[in-house]
């Protein structure tokens, strides 16, 4: 969560370079944006920040000539205090300026103790803290690098900080603490940027390093060259290894699609293939007696699926639990077990750190991620990386795809799967998506829905209700269908829509039962299913309140994978239809680096 982004710059480019950085960081937030830099000619602090989006910073700076050697750059998702401009960062204090992702436990005690000392503090930002404490540090007789060295070993919590000075304006500072940090240089050696991650510097940066806990960035805009030097956190030199950087900017484009979200729904059917051909899993899941697998939000769902999998094909027990549960309940954990950790991002740090805690323990961890080079990735024992390309809209879609594709190759031999059924049946959603356009049409006025299904598609239930909440902003719930009679049925009525998801699998009959007390209380029905129902849903489909989607007939498990398109796109339609932004939804971020 918040985008970071700085830059030393001998050439003209700095305003380019945290620009477009900002503009590709957004995805991690969008509450506010900010740039300072120091000026060329006249090495003075100037800050610019705007609430909203980077748009609204761009306005701004089109009002004056950016002319500057060296700058940070923010988006924001806001932890501590509003959506204001004083709470935008960079925050600044005496010619000192940060850009900060994290948050600082202990910002309180800090401001209290420079506070005393006469500080006064503009935000309610944890944040500002830092600027002000670097500040204090450099008044208390010490240099840039000492005082940010210093400021750094008094912070508690996560952070990727980086800070300028307009008295030393020549050095670039940064560290890194749970929050991730990357460094490159641009191929001529004439630019030097950190950022916070890979598609920052993806137009940038051919090379780039991952910076590792406790380490600090000292960078100096030097004769002849860039210099750069890394820290660990015992503030001894360490070199971290340079990889290529994998991000493209091909891939971080919309390709003529009115949106990156649809986009990337429309790339599920390709995405499943790629998974399919690129994964040989030589991981054996049957030298295990237990699976636990450990993940938030989509992934979580996509976990939730991957039970129904294994559990049916290869009969082995599988726990699924939310990160940031798990890893506070000194959970109980066994030697014959497998623990996975599904994240797209690769940086959830509730994931992260469930992960962290098994391996303290001794025990095997496999990742399942999105990202090279993550956190997660960087951590596991074992890693299975998913051929989604990088995703951008907010919400995950493709990416539930493939993790869920996954999931089903650790149990399923991979030449018996039969991917022409997968891409098939997500193809056929795709083309009949005026359809669901114009269910979501029906849907965008609903004062709730309710989401119901059994068996696989109960964890399809969850992930429709969790896309439809976060693009639409309509509340709803997923629930197995068995379920709604012990208490959700209650709120059914007139104006409350419930999207029943019932295959023509071994659950049809009472799915539709359920269904059928729904219409009993006038609810409204959109009822998912596959064709060959369509004689056993007769009685259903011509009741007035009752809209039917069809999809094609598969076989079991491999619906699961049509009907993740079909309430993707019911999500991505009804929040158009309301007029929403569907990349970023409202106080979201894509990659979820606080707790
Ligand atoms: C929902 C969504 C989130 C993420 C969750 C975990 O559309 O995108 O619920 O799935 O924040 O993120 P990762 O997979 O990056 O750990």
């Amino acid at each position: 969560m918040c985008g970071i982004i700085a830059a030393i710059s001998r050439d003209d480019g700095l305003e380019n370079a945290v620009i477009s950085a900002l503009e590709r960081l957004e995805y991690r937030g969008y509450d506010s944006a900010g740039i300072a830099y120091l000026d060329r000619n006249q090495p003075v602090l100037c800050r610019i920040r705007a609430t909203g989006r980077i748009e609204n910073l761009k306005r701004k700076i089109a009002q004056r000539h950016i002319d500057g050697t060296i700058g940070i750059g923010h988006t924001r998702w806001a932890t501590h205090g509003g959506v204001t401009e004083e709470n935008a960062h960079p925050h600044a204090c005496n010619g000192v300026a940060i850009v900060h992702n994290g948050i600082i436990e202990n910002y309180q005690q800090l401001k209290e103790r420079l506070k005393r000392n006469g500080y006064c503090f503009d935000s309610e930002t944890d944040s500002e803290v830092i600027a002000t404490l670097i500040a204090y540090n450099i008044s208390d007789g010490l240099d840039f690098t000492g005082a940010f060295l210093k400021s750094i070993r008094e912070l508690t919590g996560t952070y990727a900080i980086v800070a300028i000075h307009e008295k030393e304006p020549n050095t670039l500072l940064g560290a890194k603490n749970g929050s991730p940090m990357t460094v490159g240089l641009s191929p001529d050696g004439m630019n030097f940027y950190v950022a916070s991650d890979a598609v920052a510097l993806s137009s940038l940066a051919e090379n780039i390093a991952y910076l590792e806990d406790g380490d600090c960035i000292i960078a100096e805009n030097s004769d002849p060259a860039i210099a750069y030097k890394i820290l660990d956190k015992s503030e001894n030199e360490v070199v971290r290894q340079v990889v290529p950087n994998s991000i493209s900017l091909k891939s971080v484009n919309k390709g003529g699609y009115e949106t990156f979200m649809l986009k990337e729904i429309f790339e599920e059917a390709v995405v499943a293939a790629a998974t399919y051909d690129g994964l040989d899993c030589n991981v054996d899941i049957t030298k295990y007696g237990a699976i636990s697998i450990i993940a938030c939000g989509t992934s979580y769902y996509a976990g939730l699926l991957a039970k129904y999998f294994i559990e049916e094909l290869a009969q082995i027990h599988v726990d699924v639990e939310v990160a940031s549960e798990f890893r506070y309940r000194n959970p109980v954990l066994s030697p014959n077990s497998l623990y996975v950790f599904i994240s797209q991002s690769g940086e959830t740090i509730d994931t992260l750190c469930a992960m962290r805690l098994v391996k303290q323990r001794g025990y095997k961890t496999l990742a399942l991620i999105n990202v090279d080079g993550s956190s997660i990735a960087r951590e596991a024992d074992i890693v299975i990386k998913t051929a989604s390309g990088i995703e951008i809209g907010v919400a995950a879609t493709k990416t539930f795809i493939a993790q869920s594709l996954s999931m089903l190759m650790l149990c399923q031999k991979k030449e018996d799967i039969k991917m022409d059924q997968i891409t098939s049946s997500i193809n056929a959603v795709l083309n009949n998506c005026q359809q669901i356009a114009n269910a979501a049409e029906k849907m965008k006025g609903s004062k709730g829905l309710v989401y119901i299904g059994r068996g696989i598609s109960y964890p399809i239930a969850l992930e429709g209700a969790l896309k439809i909440k976060e693009l639409a902003y309509i509340s709803a719930e997923g629930y197995p269908a068995g379920e709604i009679k012990h208490g959700p049925i209650a709120i059914v009525d007139e104006d409350v829509y419930t999207i029943s998801i019932a295959p023509y699998d071994k659950h049809f009959e009472k799915t539709i039962s359920n269904t059928q007390e729904i219409l009993a209380r006038n609810g409204k029905i959109l009822l998912i299913t596959t064709k060959n129902s369509a004689g056993a849903v007769a009685g259903i489909v011509d009741h007035d309140n009752v809209d039917v989607l069809f999809l094609c007939d598969v076989e079991w498990p491999y619906q699961a994978f049509c009907m993740a398109t079909a309430i993707h796109l019911l999500a991505y339609y009804t929040s158009k239809a309301k007029g929403h932004d569907v990349d970023k939804p409202r106080n979201l971020a894509k990659s979820v680096t606080v707790e």
